[in-house]
């Protein structure tokens, strides 16, 4: 048998469980305040006992504790209680209070919890399931192939059982922290153990365990169907590219979506070369892939009514003597044409090939996400996505990216954008002639191949997909795992009939 291929290291996320009591032999207890207007109010969890509750208000409001969203107080365990350990997390002003409020808290709160093993948390009382997201998420320890073993007390919380009755809300909880944690450990895993080959194969093998379909097309397969795109960005690269397509079918009346995401596992630049300074980020240059792999993974393991279909252009862009130059035609899948101008404007040119491939199959929707450029981060910084495409599907999925915390705003395609990319040789240029909104740039060229009648969106994740920062809330330091739950909240929409909006 051949080895099942594997990545090198994979983060750290606490075991997670539900159970209606408090459990013997917990090391801690995780357990929300609020703020009130006269200092910290306790909320009933029922765990503590009345007099336990009094006991915890009083030694919160000894040490200054005020119930603030996001502030973790830790006491001794109190008289009664056989719990050692106290964690109060503030969840802010009741009135103000909201999912995203629980999730933060439960991140920094699972993060103030390094050193122990097994733990209770009561904040599930007030949404099991976004309790258990921001909790495991905000856990995650990514340590890649560091050698030493760590410190007992720097090691992040091992187990995290909920105290909560709805225990069937567990797995859903659990199948969508999965796919984050997939698509953060495949953009944290270096480009020296992921390339396009290795990864191909790997998501190939993890796909088929879950009942989904998967094709590979090789270098000589692009060749012949002539992927002119994906064959130019990745020609400069020892390490050939590959299309991986991944197909999970639930019934044949539902809505079908198509997937695509920007696979490029490593962005040099290519001829047009990038600064060395932070070049590294670019390992995360593959982060839109991983998105689309992950949520696809988490639709087939939910059982959504929705048919999937994912298509990864996967390259690796690199200067050497068989790379693509400035100056060079090419010839997309499917015959249209570009004008290069800057081999570091890749990922659009392998996003071409892969939309109009995704095209024939005439999908309902089609959601193209991509690290694609530094123009995202200089309009929107470094957390929120910019989307783009067709009016109301583009609207609805910024929304549905604000409501599950992963922020989103909607861009215009102006009407300039035509002029700024019309070659004088080619059907398009690969960069526009100014500097000026260069995200809308990028977004109106990918809409040019994107197949008639098909609602789309384009997502430049560029900034939010990699955390260069320190870890806050429930988002952890590089791969952030965005926009995985994006992606899947909407194709929840689509299985429920909540888009387009009946009326
Ligand atoms: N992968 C980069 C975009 C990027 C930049 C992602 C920073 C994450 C962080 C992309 O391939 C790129 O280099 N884009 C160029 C486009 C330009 C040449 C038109 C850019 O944004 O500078
Ligand atoms: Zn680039
Ligand atoms: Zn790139």
């Amino acid at each position: 048998m051949p080895k099942k291929p594997s990545l090198p290291a994979e983060g750290i996320v606490p075991k997670l469980s539900v159970s209606a009591k408090l459990p013997k032999k917990t090391e801690a207890i995780v357990i929300p305040v609020f703020q009130g207007e006269d200092g910290p109010e306790i909320a009933a969890t029922g765990v503590l006992g009345s007099k336990g509750e009094v006991a915890v208000l009083e030694a919160l409001t000894t040490l200054g504790a005020t119930g603030a969203a996001q502030e973790v107080t830790k006491l001794a365990g109190i008289a009664g209680s056989e719990v050692p350990v106290i964690i109060a997390v503030g969840l802010g002003d009741s009135e103000d209070f909201d999912a995203e409020t629980l999730r933060r808290s439960a991140g920094v709160s699972a993060r103030a919890l390094k050193g122990f093993g097994k733990v209770a948390s009561t904040l599930g009382i007030f949404g099991l399931h976004d309790a258990i997201v921001g909790a495991a998420l905000g856990a995650y320890t990514y340590r890649g192939q560091k050698t030493a073993k760590l410190d007992g007390a720097k090691a992040p919380v091992k187990e995290i059982v909920f105290v909560s009755d709805k225990k069937d809300e567990l797995e859903s909880a659990q199948i969508l922290v999965d796919s984050v944690v997939l698509a953060r450990n495949l953009v944290n895993t270096a480009s020296s153990h992921l390339y396009p080959e290795v990864y191909a194969d790997f998501i190939a093998s993890l796909a088929e365990e879950f009942g989904i379909e998967a094709e590979i097309l090789d270098e000589k397969a692009l060749a012949k169907g002539k992927f002119g795109g994906l064959l130019a960005v990745g020609g400069g690269s020892a390490r050939k590219p590959r299309l991986l397509r991944l197909s999970y079918q639930s019934k044949k009346s539902a809505p079908s979506v198509a997937l695509v995401g920007k696979g490029i596992t490593f962005d040099t630049g290519g001829i047009s070369l990038k600064p060395g300074a932070k070049m590294d980020d670019m390992i995360s240059d593959m982060g839109g892939s991983a998105a689309a792999i992950a949520a696809t993974i988490a639709a087939a393991r939910l059982g959504l009514k929705v048919n999937v279909t994912a298509t990864i252009p996967m390259a690796e862009n690199m200067p050497d003597g068989e790379s693509y130059r400035p100056g060079d035609v090419i010839t997309h899948y499917g015959g249209k044409t570009s004008e290069i101008l800057n081999t570091d404007a890749e990922g659009r040119l392998v996003l071409a090939d892969a939309i109009v491939r995704a095209s024939e199959d005439k999908p309902d929707f089609l959601i193209e996400m991509a690290t694609l450029t530094g123009a995202q981060l200089v309009a929107l910084g470094g957390r929120t996505s910019g989307v783009m495409g067709s009016d109301d599907f583009r609207d609805h999925v910024a929304e549905v990216g604000r409501t599950v915390g992963e922020p989103a705003w909607a861009m215009p395609f102006i009407e300039e954008l035509k002029e700024e990319m019309t070659s004088d040789v080619a059907d398009l240029r690969n960069i526009g002639k100014t500097r000026f909104g260069g995200m809308m740039q990028a977004g109106y060229y990918l809409s040019q191949f994107v197949g008639e009648d098909i609602q789309w969106v384009h997502m430049d994740i560029a900034g939010p997909a990699y955390n260069t920062a320190g870890a806050y809330g429930y988002v952890s330091k590089r791969g952030t795992g965005a926009p995985v739950r994006t992606v899947v909240a909407v194709l929840e929409s689509l299985a429920e009939g909540q888009f387009p909006a009946q009326d």
